[in-house]
């Protein structure tokens, strides 16, 4: 029998910063707890500006020194992902609205979410858009996601029968 996989799309303005560093931070995750069969991982971008593009390469670059491998090439997010996707998970509060006023239905709100409201922290309320910034926006890219991926996987994880 299949294995029912958790279908999980993360979403930014671009994806080619946050988005993308946060699908390469929740695969290792994910694969660190064997987990793999019981999950689908992809990502996509508000913007279709940088379609077809690799992720930014100060984001790449600096991630790759925190042991994530970044490898997603830009696309938007249509709607198909609505439909197919079980959470849409946005990066920041523009993104949670952009994500909710494009919904094609008003059920697939509920398949919407914030990252950081996953985290116990609560430090930080979004991850901020680094795009226009210096190294330490990418900085904080990382720290913020790995706070609240590693949140969402100990979410899910007890609902998954091994
Ligand atoms: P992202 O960052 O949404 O994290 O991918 C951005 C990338 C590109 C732009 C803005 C934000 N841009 O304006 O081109």
């Amino acid at each position: 029998m299949g294995v029912d996989k958790r279908k999980i799309l993360f979403v930014c303005l671009g994806n080619i910063c946050r988005s993308p560093a946060a699908e390469a931070i929740f695969n290792k995750f994910v694969e660190e707890k064997g987990l793999e069969a019981h999950f689908e991982i992809d990502s996509a971008g508000l913007d279709a500006y940088h379609m077809g593009e690799k992720a930014d390469s100060r984001m790449r670059a600096y991630a790759s020194t925190r042991g994530y491998n970044i490898t997603s090439i830009s696309r938007p997010i249509n709607d198909k992902d609505y439909q197919y996707f079980d959470m849409i998970i946005g990066m920041d509060r523009s993104n949670i609205r952009a994500l909710i006023s494009r919904a094609p239905l008003e059920s697939h709100r509920d398949k919407i979410f914030l990252v950081t409201d996953f985290s116990s922290k609560k430090v930080f309320k979004e991850v901020p858009d680094p795009y226009y910034g210096g190294l330490e926006g990418f900085v904080t890219v990382i720290d913020i996601l790995e706070d609240s991926l590693k949140a969402l996987l100990e979410n899910i994880s007890p609902s998954i029968e091994q």
